[in-house]
């Protein structure tokens, strides 16, 4: 039998999340959403192709918690998207309430289960899961690093046309306007690329980097990123169920790492079994240390608002 994964929210980064876990037969999975009816026609319609896609996962959906029962992963990505014009912390109220209901309902029913977080401002919503949860921190894990990342590695792989496959890149902070590119620890084939392109260059792709969510809300027009965003969520799903011990950027609940307390924000992370097993700690230089502060006091204000609004 496979382990099972459960996906709270059946829309566009849900969804995706599934058809993903499934095609990679990681895990049976359940797909939950309170729209009546809906995340059932989308497990079905994923059921159907499994014949074509080859995979014996099963993907189940629901309008209420009772499937999700024992899962192993739960995927939270219910709640609202931004639209033009709007920042992630605007989502906050209103995310805040849906992640704090939907992560009380399945915990229960799934105590052991590490919590992936994706709904935003993805690290407000992590300490909004945490307290939802009452999980210990290390099992309550934020995706956002690994997308950022990803997009900064594309950018890097399509500046030197060089093969995504052979680039690496850090991304650290909170998910925002303020996450931190980090050009030093970013390689092809294990070249820095400060050795590889210009800085002005390098700045570029570090802007585009951090507005790479503005970007595709900008194209789309009607909602946000869903492909690279649901490949980040199943790749932290797949390090975890494999016990990989693959090191992420993920946001994660720091307690002084960085200098930081009571803080979910974006660091490298080793992931496995037990969910966030070690916060990996680089030297950063004063710049890139500077950097993060700004990033971690603009998530510290997303907290504090949380606070305001009794979460
Ligand atoms: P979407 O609107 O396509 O899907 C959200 C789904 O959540 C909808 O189907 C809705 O019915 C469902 N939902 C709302 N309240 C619910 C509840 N109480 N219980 C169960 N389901 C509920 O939005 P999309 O594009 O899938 O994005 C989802 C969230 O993920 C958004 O908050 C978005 O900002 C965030 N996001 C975060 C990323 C990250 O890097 N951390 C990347 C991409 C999206
Ligand atoms: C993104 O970066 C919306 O946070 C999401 O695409």
């Amino acid at each position: 039998m496979l382990q099972k994964i459960t996906v709270i929210g059946a829309g566009n980064v849900g969804a995706t999340c599934a058809q993903r876990a499934a095609e990679k037969e990681l895990a049976d999975v359940v797909l939950v959403d309170v729209v009546e009816d809906m995340p059932m026609g989308k497990a079905l319609d994923l059921c159907e192709a499994a014949p074509v896609e080859k995979h014996d996962a099963l993907i189940t959906g629901a309008n209420d918690y009772a499937p999700s029962a024992g899962s192993d992963v739960i995927i939270v990505t219910a709640g609202i998207a931004r639209k033009p014009g709007m920042s992630r912390g605007d989502l906050i109220k209103t995310n805040a309430g849906i992640v704090d209901t939907v992560v009380k309902q399945a915990a229960e029913l799934s105590p052991d289960a590490i919590l992936i977080v994706v709904s935003n401002p993805l690290d407000a919503m992590c300490h909004v899961a945490l307290k939802a949860s009452g999980f210990p921190s290390e099992r309550v894990i934020g995706m956002a690093g690994v997308l950022d990342s990803a997009r900064f590695r594309f950018f890097i792989a399509e500046a030197l046309q060089v093969s995504v496959e052979n680039t690496h890149a850090f991304v650290l902070g909170g998910h925002g306007d303020t996450m931190v590119p980090l050009p030093r620890f970013s390689t092809v084939s294990g070249i820095p690329i400060t050795e590889l392109l210009p800085a002005d260059k390098i700045e570029a792709l570090c802007q585009r980097t951090a507005q790479g969510g503005a970007e595709i809300v900008g194209l789309l027009k009607t909602g946000s990123a869903y492909y690279a965003p649901a490949s980040a969520a199943v790749e932290m799903a797949e390090a975890i169920l494999k016990d990989k011990k693959k090191i992420l950027p993920c946001a994660v609940y720091l307690t002084g790492q960085y200098g930081y307390n009571d803080l979910f924000i974006g660091v490298p992370v080793k992931l496995g079994i037990d969910g966030a097993e070690e916060v990996i700690e680089i030297k950063l230089t004063d710049e890139e240390k500077s950097a993060l502060d700004n990033s971690a006091a603009a998530v510290r204000g997303l907290v504090d608002t949380l606070a305001e609004l009794g979460f």
